[in-house]
């Protein structure tokens, strides 16, 4: 007799994708799909929180009725329903929450509330049919950059985490100073080719006393210093080299970072996640690192390191098989934490979706 499978609809709206998938027993998509709104944001230069509120209700049906006709399925064939309840915009996760929950109650079928993060993680999952715990994994993503020790599935100590901007947000900053535009990483991640990324030495920076975490405001300030000093003396720059030298400092720290708490932790797993771990210098260089060290890498393939929901299905099914369930009372969590961990006392992650526009850079 065939053994049972477990089928889970998930759905994200933590930011601004609206993206619902099925996903069958953790690893196997059978959908995904994503209405991405950059297009929306990109003439604000970055994402504006009520624009993304309302754009999620407009999508959120229409994306879950896609994601059960593209899997062959009707919500009857559901054992469970996903959902991101944070971190991330409250506005855009109270839109996922909420048609989760009344799907979930109309249907009778178990609710299983998300963290976001967990997501991005077990999108390795979905890409390794291999990888289990316990693995090293580098979390880096518009709103968020964190070394995290993958205890067990749904077990995590958070080891870094950025003191300041996350990787991704400094990728996008600096795209903007440089007039490349939103959302900058793939930006820069192009206009890099074309430059030599030893032109500026722009700064590695660590944290004392904090040798896992990061900090990313700095090499943005010195760029915008580098762009300001350039003006001031009439002196041309190269768009290309700037980007090139840029994403070299920050692909440096985070494969060092990377590095070092593997060696110190004992891992030979290395896992990486979020919307910067596409980017090829990052691959290219974290790859070399590893090999050189006989480590084994792991990272997804680019559709399912940016948001998406099958992510999110993932993470929940490791949940589920644990006979987790969330009540009626789900809520979405903006500074949703991911770990009990001393180092994330002073979190500063109520702000979790950093491409909301800001006027700093
Ligand atoms: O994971 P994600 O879709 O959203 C968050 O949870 O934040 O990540 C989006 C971020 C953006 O900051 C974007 O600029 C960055 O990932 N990103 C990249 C690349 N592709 C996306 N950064 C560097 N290089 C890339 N190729
Ligand atoms: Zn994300």
């Amino acid at each position: 007799m065939e053994s049972k499978h477990i089928t889970l609809l998930a759905v994200e709206s933590s930011c601004d994708e609206t993206a619902a998938s099925v996903v069958r027993d953790g690893r196997e998509v059978l959908s995904n799909v994503i209405a991405s709104q950059i297009d929306l944001h990109t003439i604000y230069g970055g994402v504006v929180p009520e624009i993304a509120s309302r754009k999620h209700i407009e999508n959120v049906i229409p994306v879950i009725e896609q994601a059960l006709a593209e899997a062959g399925m009707t919500i009857k064939d559901m054992d469970g329903i996903c959902v991101t309840y944070g971190p991330g915009l409250v506005g855009a996760l109270l839109v996922g929450v909420g048609a989760a929950k009344a799907i979930s109650y109309a249907a009778g079928k178990p609710l299983i509330g998300v963290h976001h993060i967990e997501g991005h993680i077990s999108a390795n999952y979905i890409c390794h049919k291999e990888l289990e715990p316990p693995f090293l994994c580098l979390v880096a993503s518009g709103g968020h950059s964190h070394l995290v020790m993958v205890n067990d599935y749904g077990e995590y100590d958070i080891i870094g985490r950025t003191r300041d901007d996350a990787a991704g947000e400094a990728f996008d900053k600096v795209a903007r100073s440089i007039g490349l535009g939103y959302p900058g990483g793939p930006k820069i991640d192009a206009v890099s080719r074309q430059g030599n990324k030893n032109a500026i030495p722009f700064p590695r920076a660590s944290v004392e006393g904090a040798p896992y975490d990061f900090s990313f405001s700095g090499v943005k300030s010195a760029v915008l210093n580098y762009i300001n000093g350039c003006r001031m003396k009439g002196e041309s720059y190269s768009q290309a080299d700037i980007a090139a030298s840029f994403q070299e400092a920050v692909v440096d720290v985070l494969v060092s970072h990377t590095m070092l708490a593997a060696e110190n932790f004992g891992v030979k797993e290395v896992a990486m996640a979020g919307g910067v771990a596409c980017n090829s210098a990052l691959r290219a260089k974290m790859q070399e690192a590893c090999d050189s060290r006989k480590y084994r890498l792991y990272y997804p393939e680019p559709v399912f390191c940016t948001d998406n929901a099958a992510m999110i299905g993932a993470a929940g099914y490791y949940e589920f098989i644990k006979g987790r369930q969330d009540g009626w009372d789900l809520n979405a969590v903006p500074g949703l934490k991911l770990a009990n961990n001393v180092k994330l006392a002073n979190s500063a992650n109520s702000a979790n979706c950093k491409k909301v526009v800001d006027k700093e850079a």
